[in-house]
């Protein structure tokens, strides 16, 4: 292939999904990704899917299985000192969110690519951009020794944190805005049925711990750790130890020593760079913005990004090239950088109210303070569960 329309680059949820949505607006890509495709499915993320994502996946048709397996929750726990209170997601907005693992869905994104014979080459390396600041947009690669150069319309760049899409913007055209937090997150799966009914996020004496899932028998959990720490120094026992305890209570003393099929440590970052737009080529997902998975935005965001982005390139194509199709680009960085702080705040905020912080004792104090006004307020409830089921996009 020498042309197509949209090249995108990176084969996440982001590149994937708007590679479909494209598809059905009749709008060609090709889909270019570093990695295998074994590597890209076999990818452990987040798991919560917003009903506004899942609208997004029914319309791009992908949620047949999403909605046979899936787990629907209507509503999350918070613990903290030793009791849990529930935010009641479905009474408080009408809304609930969906347990389905980003693994699941970029399996399902990946088939119906296949099915559709939309191209992609997985194992792509050196990928350049060229000329994406003037008329002439193209983009080049090596795939099995051989350097291919595509000239096209757009590129969507949609390949992640460390990606090379958002560094192909000359530093004085990006404007970046960041928190690193300082401690991580140390991830286990296991096999062992939840002995929780819905996700619990507990902050406790010794730090945070996440209690959540990916099917009736299969569980995902965190606990807080130090950004010096390696995976190595946590043995299954005691990681299931430490998690035991943070957790507390019966659902605490009910947690069996599970081996762990996945163990990693990531740690927390909070980064916006903005705009979305230069010249031709436009960011989303985690190649634009990282949130602190305490919120569980990170896979919602990257869905809305891409919504908004396929709206945007179906607009200007309806346009002759000129300035009513240059604004339909620009509506995209606009629309969504609203919705990317929203979350980026929602976020931020909730790592602030659950993890150990060093600090003095009036930041303690204050969140103490924040937590029992959250469990004592429906106001301050509707606020977190309006944003947790996801804002509207
Ligand atoms: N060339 C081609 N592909 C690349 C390159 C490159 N130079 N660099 C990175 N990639 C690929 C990565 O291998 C990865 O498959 O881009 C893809 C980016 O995918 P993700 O990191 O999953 O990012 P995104 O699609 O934006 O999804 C965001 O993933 O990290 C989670 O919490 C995050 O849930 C959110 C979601
Ligand atoms: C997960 O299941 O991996 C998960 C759930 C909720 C979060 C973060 C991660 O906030």
């Amino acid at each position: 292939m020498k042309r197509t329309q949209v090249v995108i680059v990176g084969a996440g949820p982001a590149g994937l999904l708007l590679g479909q949505l494209l598809h059905r607006e009749g709008i060609d890509t090709l889909l270019l990704e570093r990695r295998s495709a074994e590597y890209v499915a076999g990818r452990i993320r987040a798991g919560v899917l917003e009903p506004g994502t899942v609208n997004v996946l029914e319309h791009a048709g992908v949620a047949t299985r999403l909605h046979a397996e899936g787990l629907v929750h209507e509503g999350v726990e918070i613990g903290f000192r030793g009791r849990r209170h529930r935010i009641d997601l479905k009474a408080l907005t009408g809304k609930s969110v969906t347990v389905y693992g980003q693994t699941e869905v970029t399996r399902d994104l990946m088939e119906a690519r296949a099915a559709a014979g939309m191209l992609s080459v997985y194992e792509a390396e050196d990928v350049a951009l060229h000329d994406v600041g003037g008329n002439t947009p193209r983009v080049s690669f090596r795939h099995q020794g051989v350097v291919h150069e595509v000239a096209c319309d757009f590129i969507a760049g949609c390949d992640g944190f460390h990606g090379i899409s958002r560094r192909s913007i000359p530093a004085e055209s990006l404007s970046v805005s960041e928190r690193v937090y300082p401690f991580g997150w140390l991830g286990v799966l296991a096999d062992t049925p939840p002995a929780w009914h819905e996700l619990i996020y507990a902050n406790s004496e010794q730090g945070f711990a996440l209690a959540s899932m990916r099917s009736p028998t299969r569980v995902r959990c965190y606990v807080q750790c130090d950004l010096t720490e390696r995976v190595e120094q946590w043995s299954d026992e005691r990681f299931w130890a430490e998690f035991r305890l943070r957790l507390g209570g019966e659902i605490g003393a009910r947690v069996p020593d599970a081996p762990s099929i996945e163990k990693s440590i990531a740690p927390l970052r909070s980064f916006v760079a903005e705009p979305l737009r230069f010249g031709r080529l436009f960011l989303a997902g985690d190649a634009a913005h990282i949130v602190p998975p305490t919120g569980a935005k990170g896979l919602n965001l990257a869905v809305s990004d891409v919504f908004y982005l396929s709206e945007a390139l179906r607009d200007s194509y309806r346009e002759v090239p000129g300035e009513r199709a240059e604004r339909a680009l620009d509506a995209y960085s606009t629309r969504a950088l609203r919705r990317i702080w929203r979350a980026e705040r929602f976020s931020w905020w909730m790592t602030r109210q659950l993890h150990r912080f060093p600090g003095d004792a009036f930041d303690s104090r204050l969140q103490h303070t924040e937590l029992e006004y959250l469990f004592e307020s429906r106001a301050a409830q509707v606020s977190m569960a309006e944003n947790y089921v996801g804002l509207p996009l």
